[in-house]
This record gives C-alpha cells, structure tokens and sequence, in this order.
C-alpha cells in the first residue's frame, strides 16, 4: 500500500481520510448566524453531521445547510427557542429521528438586550437571562440526558461532549450590559458545576470565551473606522475575531484531541483579558 507522510509517522491514505470528528453528529444552537454559524460549519469541515438550530431565521439556517451538504456533509435546520423547555425536548426528538442520536452539542444561542442599568426593563433582564442561561441549562440537561439513553459509541473516548459559548464578559465586568454580563458569569459556574458532575460518566463540558468577534451582535463595535481603532485597544493581538477563529477551537473542543480536557473555558479573545489598559499604566 502506498504511503504518504514523512519521518516516523507514515500515515495510510485511508487514515489521511478519516476526519477528527468522523460518524459524530453535533448540534449547535443559534447557528443561522455569528459565531454559531462559523461554529456549524467548522464541525462539519471536520466530518460531523450538525443539526443546525435556530430561533427566527429559517432561510440563513436552510442557507446553511446547502452549504454543509454542497461541501458534501450531512445537515438539518432545526426551529426551537431554547428558552422553552418543549422546543428544547423536541429539538433533541428531530436530532434523534434524523441522526439516531447527538455526540456533540453546543449550547451557543445568546443575545444582547443593551441599556444604562437604571434604564433597564425587567423584560430586557429575563429575556437575555432566558436564552443566555436558562437555553443553556435546556440544552445541556436534554444532552445529559440523551447521551445516557444512548450510551457509549465507538466514534468517540467520551460519552458525550458539551461546550458552552461563553464569553470574555465571564470575567471582564461590562457597565451598560449588565444583564449580558449577569448571564455569562453564569455561565461560567454552570458550566464547571455541571462538568464536575458529570465527568465521572466521560461526558466532557467545557466552555468557549470568544472575545470580539466580527459579527453582527457587536457590529457598532468595528464597523467604522473610529469604532475599530478604539476596539482595537482592548485587543493586545490587535485583531477583531472571525467566527472561524471560533469553530477552530469548538472542533479541538469537540474532538479526542482533547479528552482530557474537563470543566474549562478556553478563551479565544486575542488577549483581551490580559488587562491591556496595564499595558503601559498601573
Ligand atoms: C459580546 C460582544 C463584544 C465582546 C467583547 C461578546 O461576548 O457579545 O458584543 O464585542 O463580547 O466585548
């Protein structure tokens, strides 16, 4: 059989073949845009199967899809608000009727609801607590649950693998977005509470922290000019974010390449919780 690779690794063409994330099926949540978006594509690049959710917009979720299956991947669209616990049940029903089960999911549905605090409405609190906080406590109990139902399977070490979106504001206070603030910190105890809980069963739940990433939740932050360069400041690598920065590391996440890895928030923000006012001050 002929051989390709170099030195002491030699590697099958069968094996060069195989993608990381071969015979998985993922779910993404809030994927018909943003870092969802880029984070679908990217699991499916890497040959899993996605279930593409999504709360209002149909055609980009369909659009998305195309994509995936033109590329030669195997996708679905999926409308559920994750804030209700129904949709929830029944957007795991369809993963299940269409792909037997899920391996992989990433609770990523989030929104921001922006106002000085005293100025903030009380439905502007719930709701962004609502899909923020509470779709992630939805979307990872009906994991919790459907990896134990289906059990172990040979494409992956874990029984299953969860990975919040999250975000620098897990750690950086944010005056004006208080709300958004609130539900990421959130997260970020939810997250390392629930992957203490269920890591005995090898089910792996981390998070992702995305810094400022081009898109369209923060585009009043670098579609100008004057907004760019002052956003840039809070960048030490001293460039925006893309969402396939993102689905880079959610395909590491997802995959063996880092069984070991349990109860973490890997934060993907060019530096940007390195303090960078200090960089010359303090
Ligand atoms: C927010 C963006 C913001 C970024 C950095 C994200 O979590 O959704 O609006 O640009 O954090 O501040």
């Amino acid at each position: 059989m002929s051989m390709v690779g170099t030195d002491s690794h030699l590697v099958t063409p069968g094996e060069a073949m195989e993608k990381l994330l071969a015979n998985q099926v993922a779910l993404v949540t809030g994927a018909s845009s943003g870092i969802g978006y880029g984070v679908a594509k990217a699991l499916a690049d890497a040959g899993a199967a996605v279930v593409v959710n999504y709360h209002s917009h149909a055609e980009a979720a369909e659009q998305l899809v195309s994509e995936i299956e033109t590329a030669g991947g195997a996708a679905f669209a999926v409308q559920a608000d994750v804030s209700d616990p129904a949709q929830v049940e029944k957007m795991f029903a369809a993963c299940r009727a269409r792909f037997e089960s899920v391996d992989i999911v990433v609770a990523n549905s989030g929104l921001q609801k922006d106002s000085a605090f005293a100025d903030m409405t009380l439905d502007d609190w719930q709701q962004v607590l609502a899909t923020n906080l509470t779709g992630q406590f939805l979307t990872a109990q009906a994991a919790v649950k459907e990896f134990r139902r289906r059990g172990p399977r040979p494409a992956s070490k874990a029984l299953g693998k969860i990975i919040c979106m999250s975000s620098v504001h897990e750690v950086i206070p944010w005056a004006g977005h208080v709300n958004y603030a609130a539900s990421k910190g959130g997260v970020q105890m939810f997250m390392k509470s629930l992957a203490q809980e269920v890591a005995p069963e090898r089910i792996r739940v981390n998070s992702i922290a995305p810094g400022a990433i081009r898109t369209p939740i923060n585009k009043d932050a670098w579609d100008t000019d004057a907004a760019l360069e002052k956003l840039l400041k809070l960048i030490p690598y001293r460039r925006v974010g893309e969402s396939e920065d993102i689905g880079k590391a959610a395909v590491w996440l997802a995959s063996d390449e880092s069984d070991y890895v349990v109860g973490t928030t890997l934060f993907v923000d060019g530096g940007m919780t390195l303090y960078p006012g200090f960089d010359d001050n303090g």
